[in-house]
């Protein structure tokens, strides 16, 4: 395990860089707020980027980890480049009010989407001189403020949800055609509402890697995943989330889906059975597990808190378990051996690294010890 400071204050949300060598956090410190990025696996401080004057809510690497996003309530999403660790912004994009959210096109690295607190959608080029960067549009369509915009992975279309529970997925395509200014395309291509989700703030959308899925994680205790030709939902529930802004994170094949909680703990399920699979009840957080990242390649988990170190873990089949509980109808299904293996991320992908710092502890329990499930 890595431990890493983080700001005084702790940290919102991170995100580990495409190639996973590194680790951006959104933290907090007494007026300020930064975005530290750290060499993985090393915990090394590449870079603290300073400042934002109110809290960053959302990172975006680019494709090729050169620049990274930070969107603030402070009113700007900043470009940061990683190239040379400037540290001062290269781009700064200035909204008329907070920005909750901030991502790169996945077919345009110059094009970034921004979701604000006014409902609307930006849509700006970052490949410009001028350090403003250049806003190109604004959508219209939200009925209240705008917390998370995400991708498919080939970036035809997008989906932003705001705070009253409506989605919103967007036709974003037009770069397989040449196109040559595509975002004039660019559309409603339908307007999500659930019943259940009606007045619920939406806090985070994630496309599932196989594109067939939306993870929707919303304000009111549950999280669900919605089958995007029948827009039928799926629900996972334990996690505690009726306040703040929490995270969650699919592993990088859609296998698990990983949450924060309000209660201090982080909670994990199986994507496909909808079962909770385990609880991590020793991170020794005081307050509420705000983010949480998987690594890209390696199984590796690291969560967040305000006012608290950052944890990261690496999951080792041979050390002693430590923090883990499986909950029970994990223990029901896995038994000896094969809980042993157990794993979250994916595998048979990404390269093997064996430079890990070591000790590390276990990423999930063996199965010799006596299971808690509470
Ligand atoms: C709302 O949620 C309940 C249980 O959580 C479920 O039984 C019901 O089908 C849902 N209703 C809709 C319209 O999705
Ligand atoms: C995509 O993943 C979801 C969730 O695990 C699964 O239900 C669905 O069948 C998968 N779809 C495809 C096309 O693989």
């Amino acid at each position: 395990m890595l431990s890493f400071h983080g700001g005084k204050m702790g940290c919102l949300t991170m995100l580990f860089s495409h190639a996973g060598t590194m680790l951006a956090a959104a933290c907090a410190d007494r007026g300020a707020f930064s975005v530290i990025v750290y060499q993985i696996p090393s915990g090394k401080v590449l870079a603290t980027f300073c400042c934002h004057f109110k809290v960053i809510y959302d990172l975006c690497w680019s494709i090729d980890d050169h620049s990274l996003l930070s969107a603030s309530s402070d009113g700007t999403v900043k470009e940061w480049n990683m190239k040379n660790l400037c540290i001062r912004a290269q781009k700064v994009l200035s909204h008329p009010t907070f920005v909750y959210c901030a991502q790169y096109h996945p077919a345009a690295q110059n094009l970034v989407l921004t979701g604000s607190y006014d409902a609307i959608v930006r849509v700006w080029r970052v490949d410009v001189d001028e350090v403003n960067g250049q806003l190109l549009l604004e959508f219209e369509g939200h009925c209240g403020f705008i917390n998370t915009i995400c991708f498919d992975a080939q970036g035809r279309r997008m989906f932003s949800g705001d705070s009253t529970g409506l989605i919103i997925l967007w036709e974003t395509y037009g770069f397989d055609d040449q196109q040559l200014e595509p975002y004039h395309l660019w559309h409603i291509g339908r307007k999500i509402t659930k019943e259940n989700l009606s007045g619920v703030s939406i806090d985070m959308l994630q496309v599932h890697p196989n594109g067939s899925h939306l993870l929707v994680h919303a304000r009111d205790n549950i999280l669900r995943m919605m089958d995007l030709n029948v827009l039928l939902m799926k629900e996972y529930t334990g996690a505690k989330n009726k306040q703040e802004r929490i995270y969650s994170t699919f592993t990088p094949c859609g296998t698990y889906i990983f949450s924060g909680s309000e209660d201090g703990r982080a909670y994990v399920w199986n994507t496909e059975t909808g079962d909770l699979v385990a609880i991590y009840s020793e991170l020794w957080y005081t307050t509420g597990v705000h983010g949480v990242a998987f690594h890209p390649h390696e199984n590796m988990v690291a969560f967040c808190a305000f006012g608290q170190p950052i944890h990261v873990y690496l999951y080792d089949p041979n050390m002693p378990r430590m923090g883990v509980q499986d909950s029970k109808e994990a223990s029901e299904e896995l038994d000896g051996d094969k809980k042993k293996k157990k794993k979250f991320g994916c595998l048979g992908h990404g390269q093997k690294s064996t430079s890990w710092p070591s000790p590390l502890p276990p990423f999930i329990s063996s199965s010799t010890n006596p299971i808690n499930s509470r």
